[in-house]
């Protein structure tokens, strides 16, 4: 049985942390499964850490439908919440009612994700009132990456972090069931945090939320053009990546892969009869040249 959302809103009842992280594919999906994560995102983070682009706009809805299909294959019990692109429900309700539909549908989603508070409400309200769960997600919103003129910390003028604490509380009112928190001051995210009877999930937002979320390649070190403040890396994955490679292909080079062990062995008396000076099976290099 998959978590539900009013198992997460319990959790901020109970006073416990949320766990979230991003997943891109099956295998990913399967050990966040197996460990008991509630909440997997398959963020548009995707983007930049699978598919090498500089940034999250690029990203399509059938990029994103392909690798939320991985993720709820690989998942039995955790919530997969699918990141809705760039543009995808932005021109009209219509579009973002069609286009969170898909990840229900045609992927196997349990939610959808948006970025935006104020300006996105009345269709976080109409894509909820269809029965498609919402998480808001405010603050830093890499979609809106130039208007914001860069990767910044957000909320940090009285104006702006007034404007954050609307965000969320009309983000609560339209129906959303958590909201994300980007790269806000730690104070201003408590402040949120105790202001809306929803769960926050923060990124680079404090202690103070609810839960909080991380992009799984930051905190395994698998991605390195670049880690971000708020992540920690709890491995370094690409150190042992390489580490492998390097050896695979000494190994090949010096012909002591495959092993006895990696290869399958056939009856002795098949290969006689098949190598047979009559065998019209065989025709050895030598005779034919
Ligand atoms: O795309 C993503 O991974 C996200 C998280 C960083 C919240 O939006």
């Amino acid at each position: 049985m998959r978590i539900t959302i009013n198992q997460i809103k319990q959790m901020k009842q109970k006073g416990e942390k949320i766990t979230m992280l991003t997943a891109y594919d099956y295998s990913t999906a399967r050990i966040i499964d197996e460990v008991g994560i509630p909440l997997i995102l398959v963020g548009d983070s995707l983007g930049m850490v699978v598919l090498g682009y500089e940034s999250t706009i690029p990203v399509t809805i059938d990029e994103m439908l392909h690798h939320t299909k991985a993720v709820v294959r690989g998942t039995r019990q955790t919530m997969v919440i699918g990141d809705m692109p760039f543009m995808t429900y932005h021109v009209s309700i219509e579009d973002a009612l069609r286009n969170a539909a898909r990840f229900i549908q045609e992927a196997g989603a349990q939610a959808v994700k948006l970025e935006g508070g104020v300006t996105v409400a009345e269709k976080v309200r109409r894509v909820v009132d269809c029965g498609i769960p919402v998480m808001g997600h405010i603050g830093l919103t890499p979609q809106s990456i130039h208007q914001l003129g860069g990767y910044k910390v957000q909320g940090k003028t009285p104006e702006a972090a007034a404007r954050l604490l609307e965000d969320a509380r009309v983000l609560e009112q339209a129906g959303a069931f958590a909201i994300v928190l980007e790269t806000v001051p730690a104070p201003l995210a408590a402040l949120i945090t105790k202001s809306v009877s929803i769960p926050t999930i923060g990124i680079g937002a404090g202690i103070g939320c609810d839960g909080q979320v991380q992009v799984i390649n930051d905190i395994l070190g698998s991605f390195t053009d670049f880690v971000p403040r708020h992540a920690k890396q709890y491995a370094k994955l690409a150190d042992i990546i390489r580490a492998a490679i390097t050896e695979y292909d000494r190994e090949v080079k010096a012909g002591s892969f495959p092993t006895e062990e990696q290869s399958f062995s056939m009856d002795e008396s098949i290969l006689a009869k098949l190598t047979e000076a009559k065998s019209p099976l065989f025709s050895p290099q030598s005779k034919e040249s």
